[in-house]
């Protein structure tokens, strides 16, 4: 009968013990930013619209009437894996690859897109490293700025901005070739 009472009283010592620890997040500890570096990246990205493999396929459109020859009405969602190119030609080395979103966000004649993508690198320093785009994307103007708002591996805690020019598009089917020229900060 003791051991009994006993045990009870180890068993609800034990659980209020344990309760005090199993709060969903820690003490907030002072954080110390380690000295930053910065580097910076260029290549192309492909991204095909049209034949037998494109690399940018649609995934939601809006239930309304497109213009004619617009590949790229408002409101449409692509699903990308893009091919990371050193060159601008396809035949040139493939370093790495952009999967994610893109959708078509503007409603005047300008296309617009915000970018939902993750750019992972597969060969050289960054292999099995990616940034994080999240990031308006005025297409129409000749020099542009995407927003780095993290990365993985080597480019955990990354942020940076990337410089985009157009090397090639065909407005008739949204086929387009885009240099890239990124800075990044990370630890
Ligand atoms: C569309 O782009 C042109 C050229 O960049 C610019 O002059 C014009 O103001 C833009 N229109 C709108 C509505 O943003
Ligand atoms: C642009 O795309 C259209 C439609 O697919 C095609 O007929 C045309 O040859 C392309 N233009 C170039 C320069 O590749």
């Amino acid at each position: 009968m003791v051991r009994g009472i006993l045990l009870a009283w180890i068993v609800v010592l034990s659980i209020a013990a344990a309760s005090v620890h199993c709060e969903y997040y820690s003490t907030s500890t002072p954080y110390e930013p380690v000295r930053q570096k910065k580097t910076h990246l260029r290549f192309f990205l492909h991204d095909t619209l049209s034949g037998e493999k494109p690399t940018a396929v649609i995934v939601a459109r809006a239930n309304s009437t497109p213009k004619r020859n617009d590949p790229t009405p408002f409101g449409t969602t692509f699903a990308i894996d893009d091919p990371l190119t050193e060159g601008p030609e396809l035949t040139s080395k493939v370093i790495g690859n952009a999967q994610g979103l893109y959708l078509s966000s503007s409603q005047d004649k300008n296309l617009t897109l915000v970018m939902y993508v993750d750019l992972g690198f597969t060969t050289g320093k960054f292999k099995g490293s990616s940034l994080s785009v999240f990031s308006r994307n005025p297409v129409t103007e000749a020099n542009r700025e995407l927003a780095v708002v993290g990365g993985r591996g080597k480019f955990r805690m990354a942020r940076g901005f990337i410089k985009v020019k157009t090397s090639y598009l065909n407005t008739t089917n949204g086929d387009a070739v885009l240099e890239y020229k990124v800075t990044v900060v990370h630890p």
